[in-house]
């Protein structure tokens, strides 16, 4: 009656690798949150933790039961069971795979928008490797134990069924269908005093039960998940578009009850009344970010969806500058005397923009210096030895960056690093580049949710991935600015007698040598405004006018050197056909997995002592090498076709990108909070302005208002340009980096005077003759009724900064500019809260982490004090106040 040693072993084996797997994963789960757990309750709960496990493989056991399947019933319950054993191998493996590269885990609710996107499927296949590696050692792992696994938990199984059925009515006979499920030992009759023996079972089913219902939910809910049931997050619909109707604010949680009621109820003035004043130059029917501009009552509106938001006269949601407790305008302060006197001294042109936006662009690099903790630890890596060849060897990776920003580096002997060799050589005056800010964070660690601060204005959604593409983005994006002041000419020009300077029209391009599928990126940035581009699909075309010279260099495309000829070809167009350029290029080489073209010469920047792989970050350092070329060589057609001197560039990082030197346990930036995802460069370069040394810690979310700002100073627009334009710039959240960056303000919170309600400003109507007083706001002053405060004495403000961990939905980076503390916000259960003091931790090597706040400010209190612990909890209020809000402005509903 042996049946079972005869029969292909499939069934054990998928039964063992579920086992394998299941086991590994929660192994895997438990351990990468084993620090943060008080080991007691650890200890208490751990049953718990392992209970779904259990209960899982009972349940594919039962399934499994059959070795060879006969009846219909029996097929479907074998296939049922393969199918939930192949699933838990496969999420395994790409755990594992995944744990190996990044050092996270996998989260599954994330992984819905990714199948669906063939950009993103490449991302994913580019682990593939380590994946099957995983894979492959579970499956031996699996095989080697198949049979034992298999037959032993079958006994187990069985005799506690006997026990229990046999406790309840003892005594029995054995069952029929025990050798279906193993045939081979004799199972031990059941005892008459099995009553007695299932008293323990009970007792332990009752504690466990007992542990289950009272265990804390965080993180223990989530610390029990087990694997195939956790897959089911990935079937979970994300989320909606908001239709009609949106809520209004909630009360910002730092301003006491009473005083805020009026703040936050939105007051839209009704026609007739004081303030209400639609701005004269906005178009009637007025394009996507400038509609919640549009005050004009419901009859006088062009029949559009786009004011379903708006509800019952004073109910809406669009983002009102005026009502924003986390505004803080600077446009009342005058501009830096360097600045002003430059602008008064000599024209300052700005008649072309070029914004780079540098991929993984790390402040510590930008440039390379010593004296960082990356720096140390790049150093650490190399024998005492050879410490001054690796130095040398570092610091002068990065000349041009070097240049853009005025931060000379010195070399081994403390000399300033030669630049000589650079790509290019900066032809601006002594003392003459512009504005560079030290300090600067960026706003998501997602690409295009910061791409969105730095063109748009705006802060991203909080949730996973470009979602934003689906909605309608809350303020006029540069290039949408641009396009209406080139709308407004062209409907005027009839009119206009002679042509001013700086009328020519604006051409908006945007290029990047990869592709722009990857999570909709492409309609994302047709909604920003780019009505040109130059991406992967057009060097790949047919009838591609520069055909790539290279190799693709990693899963998303071509090197950015590709690009050349292309914006050569902008630039002399420009110049030919007297168009003004605004150019917004991405680079790409130093995205994951860093690979420079094939015939780049890599530098040994790091070597092998200690016990990290530099590997990645040597890839890395050599791709930003390639990209601090790449600048000089951008720069450098700027000079030959003499457009240099009427050039802005602002070159900022998208975000920073943080490896193992930085921490050893966290790498990359999805969930992944640390600083060096953080930190990146923000230079404002014109080799007409001074240089402008600013330590803040502003965002990418300056750079518009800056822009416009530079644009107005310097005379760059025509009248009625910088009319629109000054109207415009109160409108936006972002402080102004041509003026002394406020990190926090003490006032009370309704008293904003450039931004006292006015859509657009007070601005004159289009063709009058308009002076600008450019150097402050003060002409968009209202003579307002104050809408009344309660607050008794001033209120102190900080500049927060809210950073959206990639992909966006699951924590957040809680810092405020005028502290050197950093909150990391889980939004889901998944995650800790992680605390840090830049002050005294610039590289974060000694976070605190803990499951709950009340855990963390204990712990902060005990280690940093009581300023600390209390602006955690500030921090905490705010930045859960500040996700609700930014989801009400966008439009964006939970399901
Ligand atoms: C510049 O390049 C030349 C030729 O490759 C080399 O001999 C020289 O040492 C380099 N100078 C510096 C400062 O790197
Ligand atoms: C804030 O800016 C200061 C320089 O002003 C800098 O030292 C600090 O590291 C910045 N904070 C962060 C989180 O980058
Ligand atoms: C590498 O190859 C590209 C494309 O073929 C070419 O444009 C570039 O000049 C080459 N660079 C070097 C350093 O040879
Ligand atoms: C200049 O503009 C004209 C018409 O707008 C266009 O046909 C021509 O191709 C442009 N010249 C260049 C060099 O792009
Ligand atoms: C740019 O301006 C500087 C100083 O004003 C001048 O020396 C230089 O020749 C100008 N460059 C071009 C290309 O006109």
């Amino acid at each position: 009656m042996l049946r079972f040693p005869f029969l292909p072993p499939v069934t054990p084996f998928l039964f063992s690798a579920l086992v394998v797997s299941g086991l590994t994963s929660k192994a895997l789960h438990l351990a990468l949150h084993f620090n943060s757990l008080p080991f007691l309750y650890f200890v208490l709960f751990s049953p718990t933790l392992v209970l779904p496990d259990v209960l899982v493989i009972i349940c594919v056991r039962w399934l499994l039961q059959y070795p060879s399947p006969e009846t219909r019933w029996q097929w479907i319950s074998t296939a049922i069971g393969a199918f939930l054993s192949l699933a838990t191998w496969g999420a395994c493996s790409i755990q594992i795979g995944f744990f190996m590269q990044t050092g996270a885990e996998v989260s599954w609710s994330a992984s819905n928008s990714f199948i669906s996107d063939p950009a993103a499927m490449k991302i994913l296949l580019s682990g593939i490797s380590t994946v099957s590696a995983a894979g492959t050692v579970l499956g031996l792992v699996a095989w080697l134990i198949h049979s034992q696994l298999y037959h032993w938990i079958g006994i187990g199984l069985h005799s506690l069924r006997e026990m229990c059925l046999g406790g309840l009515r003892a005594p029995q006979r054995l069952p029929v269908d025990i050798r279906s499920l193993t045939a081979k030992p004799h199972i031990p009759a059941v005892d008459p005093r099995a009553l007695r023996r299932i008293a323990p079972a009970a007792a332990a089913c009752v504690s466990l039960l007992f542990l289950e219902l009272t265990r804390p939910s965080v993180p223990y809910d989530h610390l029990s998940g087990a694997l195939p049931v956790t897959l089911l997050d990935a079937f979970h619909s994300k989320a909606n578009v908001a239709k009609g109707c949106r809520t209004p604010s909630l009360p910002f949680p730092l301003w006491e009850e009473d005083s805020t009621a009026s703040f936050h109820h939105i007051v839209k003035p009704e026609e007739g009344e004081e303030g209400w004043i639609r701005p004269a130059w906005l178009p009637l029917n007025p394009g996507p970010g400038f509609r919640r501009l549009d005050t004009s009552p419901a009859e006088l509106r062009v029949a559009d969806n786009h004011y379903a938001y708006v509800c019952d006269g004073d109910e809406g949601g669009y983002y009102y500058p005026e009502k924003d407790p986390l505004k803080i305008s600077n446009l009342d302060s005058d501009i830096f005397e360097p600045l002003q006197k430059a602008f008064q001294d000599h024209p300052v042109e700005i008649e072309h923009i070029i914004v780079l936006t540098l991929e993984s662009g790390r402040k510590d690099l930008f440039p390379v210096q010593q004296g960082t903790p990356l720096f140390e630890g790049l150093l650490a890596s190399h024998k005492k030895a050879n410490y001054d060849e690796a130095i040398d060897r570092l610091v002068g990776a990065t000349p041009v960056a070097q240049m853009l920003t005025g931060e000379y580096a010195t070399d081994s002997k403390g000399k300033l690093v030669d630049l000589s060799n650079a790509t290019w050589q900066d032809s601006a005056a002594e003392g003459m580049g512009g504005i560079n800010v030290r300090g600067a964070v960026t706003g998501s660690s997602l690409t295009f949710k910061s791409f969105l601060n730095s063109h748009c204005g705006v802060n991203p959604l909080p949730v996973d991935l470009l979602e934003e593409s689906l909605l309608e983005i809350y303020q006029p994006c540069l290039p949408q600015i641009l396009e209406l002041f080139n709308e407004l000419k062209t409907r005027a020009n009839k009119t206009l007698m002679t042509p001013e300077p700086f009328s020519n029209p604006w051409k908006s391009v945007f290029l990047q040598s990869i592709t722009d599928d990857y999570d909709r990126q492409d309609i994302l940035n047709d909604h920003i405004g780019f009505k040109h581009k130059v991406v992967k699909k057009t060097l790949e075309a047919k009838d591609a006018k520069h055909k790539p010279k290279g190799e693709e260099i990693n899963y998303f495309g071509y090197a950015e050197t590709e690009l050349r000829p292309y914006i050569q070809d902008l630039i002399d167009e420009a110049v030919q056909n007297h168009t003004r350029l605004f150019l917004s290029h991405v680079t790409s080489t130093t995205h994951h997995p860093w690979s420079p073209p094939e015939n780049y010469t890599k530098e040994p920047y790091v070597a092998d002592q200690g016990n990290i792989n530099h590997d990645l970050m040597n890839n890395y350092l050599n791709t930003v090498r390639f990209v601090d070329n790449w600048i000089g060589d951008i720069l450098g057609m700027l000079d030959e076709s003499g457009i240099a001197n009427q050039t802005l560039v602002v070159v900022v990082g998208d975000h920073g990108q943080a490896f193992g030197e930085d921490d050893r346990d966290h790498t990359g930036t999805y969930n992944n909070g640390h600083v060096s995802n953080f930190r990146v460069p923000l230079v404002f370069r014109h080799p007409q302005m001074p240089r402008v040394d600013i330590a803040a810690n502003a965002t990418a979310l300056s750079i518009l208002p800056t822009i416009l700002d530079l644009l107005i100073q310097s005379k760059s627009l025509p009248a009625n340009d910088a009319a629109i334009a000054a109207s415009l710039l109160p409108e936006y959240q972002g402080q102004s980096l041509l003026r002394p960056f406020l990190s926090s303000i003490e006032e009370p919170p309704h008293h904003h005077p450039d931004t006292d309600y006015i859509p657009g400003g007070t601005s004159p109507h289009f063709g009058e003759e308009v002076n600008i007083t450019v150097s402050t706001s003060s002409h968009m002053k209202r003579s307002s009724d104050e809408r009344g405060s309660h607050r008794k004495g001033p209120l102190r403000r900080s500049a927060w900064n809210m950073g959206m961990v990639n992909a966006g939905g699951a924590m957040m980076a809680v810092s405020a500019a005028d502290v050197p503390y950093r909150l990391i916000l889980p939004m889901k259960e998944d995650f800790e809260y992680r605390f840090t003091n830049v002050g005294v931790d610039p590289g974060e090597k000694d976070p605190i982490s803990a499951w709950s706040l009340d855990d963390l400010v204990e712990d902060v209190y005990a280690k940093h004090g009581e300023d600390a612990a209390a602006w955690i909890q500030d921090a905490e209020k705010v930045g859960f106040w500040y996700i609700n809000e930014q989801k009400r402005i966008w439009g964006w509903r939970d399901a």
